[in-house]
């Protein structure tokens, strides 16, 4: 993985000396609360509802074991016991002290992380696949490319001041799990039939109040234009971005008020003046930054069946099944740590956990870790033959649920128990859906689907490309939710469509349970959820969850009651 140079140390500990005396002059009074809020948004400190939240940003979601463990140090030592694992890769902690972060943030740098650009008008965090460089299904590993934008992106003074924040993907695989399709600039590393190593560009997917899939704008661009051919896009989105509506700020909204064509001839244009320039990618420059990202030391090992001598264990079976993937390197698998036990909210991790995953790492995966996108962890480069003992430890850790890809394996933001925008709650209705759901062979019988829940429009839980999305809404001050179907991640990503009024905390369970009947009901075999609400479109569902009134105890609730 890569490893900062001297000038990543210095810029690092430059922030932090700034930063320390910034805080210091904020709590003597000095700075008002007004003028401390850009200067903390930049190290990612937020407010939220009840405390200081912090942001940490983890490129492309790769962690190393030390990396994990100042998590847990940091969850220890400086907030509650936990942290929560989020949907750009990045971790946030809840109840952080003012006083404490500059502490924090030394702490990380020691460990080579920081909150740089985790908020702001600026380029974020570069996500990426979570099975980067092991994939079995991978053209070329994206994780050098994302480093170089990462590089490029850290401090790039002409991009500090964007119009709204900026978010880019890069995948490198047949299978899309970066989401690209709904972020700003979404990368696909492809190679033409020269043999070349180059990108097809999507610009303006996004998701927020206006949920747009992004348009392809160049099928292939060579690797070594990919800075210059990025600037040219930022060029053109920082010029004609809408500056004075900050609902229409987003990239998607310039594209599609004048077409992808002129935003895409727009976008050459000023290329013309960029290509060729000193950005300009050489051989040299990107063979430096490749090696950090070279494969691990494999033993040359046979593919193995990982159930021979356990072909009674149908809960190792189950798990193998769904948390286990396949790798390049034969004898070699990648695994989900699932956390998404019922009962703890999607995403959350104990300090405790964090401490035993990293010894995981060190002893099972040559001490790396990634976060996923849907808020788990993966060991990427597990041996076969280690699976069941593997299985065995994490089970006793909660970190073992077989549910990766299942009803249960909820994609939530923190919503209205932390977030300050929240409208309404999402932890309690992922909670309360968690444990209505909470039986493995009727999960399994369900199969793949996804739902994603966010306690208000920004979308930060996904719920637009859920295959069920819930959102909760205002109304009149009290907590509703809105719910969608049909919505999907990754090559086929598509936005979900609302089924009708919305509903109540308490009802949600009900209305999932409604959802899933119509599906068993109407399924062809080895059809998806997502594939059936396709196939039939949304009118079964709606007619099923409406057709009579979903009662609380004594009261009838949701809109029913004001039919
Ligand atoms: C203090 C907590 C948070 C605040 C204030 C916050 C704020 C926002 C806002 C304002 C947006 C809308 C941006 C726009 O449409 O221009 C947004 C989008 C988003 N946030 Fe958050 N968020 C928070 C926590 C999170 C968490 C915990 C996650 C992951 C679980 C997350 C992931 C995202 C994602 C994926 C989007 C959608 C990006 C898009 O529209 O393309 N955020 N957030
Ligand atoms: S979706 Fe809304 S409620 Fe949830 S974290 Fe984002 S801003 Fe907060």
């Amino acid at each position: 993985m890569y490893q900062y140079d001297q000038y990543d140390h210095l810029i690092v500990r430059e922030r932090i000396a700034q930063y320390r005396d910034q805080v210091q002059r904020r709590l003597s009074g000095e700075l008002t609360e007004e003028e401390f809020l850009p200067l903390r948004l930049q190290n990612g400190l937020y407010m939220q509802r009840h405390a200081y939240m912090l942001r940490i940003a983890v490129p492309y979601g790769l962690l190393s074991s030390a990396q994990m463990r100042m998590f847990a140090h940091i969850a220890r030592k400086y907030d509650r016991g936990y942290g929560h694992f989020t949907t750009r890769q990045n971790i946030q902690f809840n109840w952080i002290e003012l006083e404490q972060t500059p502490d924090i943030l030394a702490d990380l740098a020691s460990v080579e992380m920081h909150a740089i650009q985790t908020s702001g008008n600026c380029i974020r965090n570069v996500t990426s696949d979570e099975f980067a460089g092991v994939a079995a299904d991978e053209i070329i590993d994206p994780r050098p490319y994302a480093e170089v934008l990462r590089q490029w992106s850290t401090f790039h003074p002409e991009f500090i001041a964007l119009p709204r924040k900026f978010k880019v993907a890069i995948n490198g695989a047949l299978e899309d799990r970066a989401a690209i399709a709904i972020h700003d600039i979404g990368l696909t590393v492809v190679k033409n039939d020269a043999g070349e190593i180059g990108f097809k560009v999507m610009v303006g997917g996004g998701m927020g109040r206006t949920p747009i899939i992004g348009t392809t704008i160049r099928e292939f661009l060579p690797r070594e234009h990919l800075l210059t051919y990025t600037e040219a896009i930022m060029r053109v989105y920082n010029q004609y971005g809408r500056r004075d509506n900050k609902y229409k700020a987003r990239i998607k909204i310039l594209l599609k008020a004048i077409g992808a064509e002129e935003f895409a001839r727009q976008v050459e244009e000023e290329w013309a003046d960029l290509k060729g320039t000193e950005e300009t990618l050489t051989l040299e420059e990107m063979e430096r930054v490749i090696a950090y990202f070279q494969p691990h030391p494999y033993e040359q090992l046979e593919a193995i069946d990982p159930r021979a001598g356990h072909e009674d264990n149908k809960a190792f079976a189950n798990w193998l099944s769904r948390n286990v993937k396949p790798h390049k390197q034969a004898g070699y698998a990648a695994v989900i740590l699932s956390l998404k036990k019922t009962g703890v909210p999607p995403g959350d991790a104990t300090a405790e956990q964090m401490d035993f995953m990293a010894e995981l790492a060190d002893r099972y995966s040559f001490g790396e870790l990634r976060v996923t996108h849907e808020q788990n962890i993966v060991l990427a480069d597990v041996k076969q033959s280690q699976l069941f003992d593997l299985w065995k430890e994490i089970k006793a850790h909660g970190l073992a649920t077989p549910n990766i890809g299942l009803l249960t394996d909820i994609i939530c933001c923190p919503g209205g128990d932390f977030c300050s925008l929240a409208n309404a709650k999402s932890i309690p209705i992922s909670a309360a859906i968690a444990e209505r759901f909470d039986h493995l062979d009727f999960l399994h019988d369900i199969g793949d689907i996804e739902l994603n829940i966010s306690g208000c429009i920004n979308a930060c839980g996904h719920h637009h490309v859920g295959n069920i999305g819930v959102l909760g809404v205002d109304k009149d001050g009290s907590e509703w939710y809105q719910v969608s179907i049909g919505g999907a991640q990754g090559n086929a990503t598509a936005i979900g469509k609302i089924i009708g009024p919305s509903f109540s905390a308490h009802q949600m369970p009900e209305v999932i349970d409604r959802l899933l009947q119509v599906y068993l009901r109407e399924r062809t075999p080895d059809e998806k959820f997502v594939d059936t609400v396709q196939r039939l479109g949304i009118a079964p569902f709606k007619e099923h969850v409406y057709a009579t009134p979903i009662n609380e105890p004594g009261r009838l609730v949701g809109e029913d009651e004001y039919a």
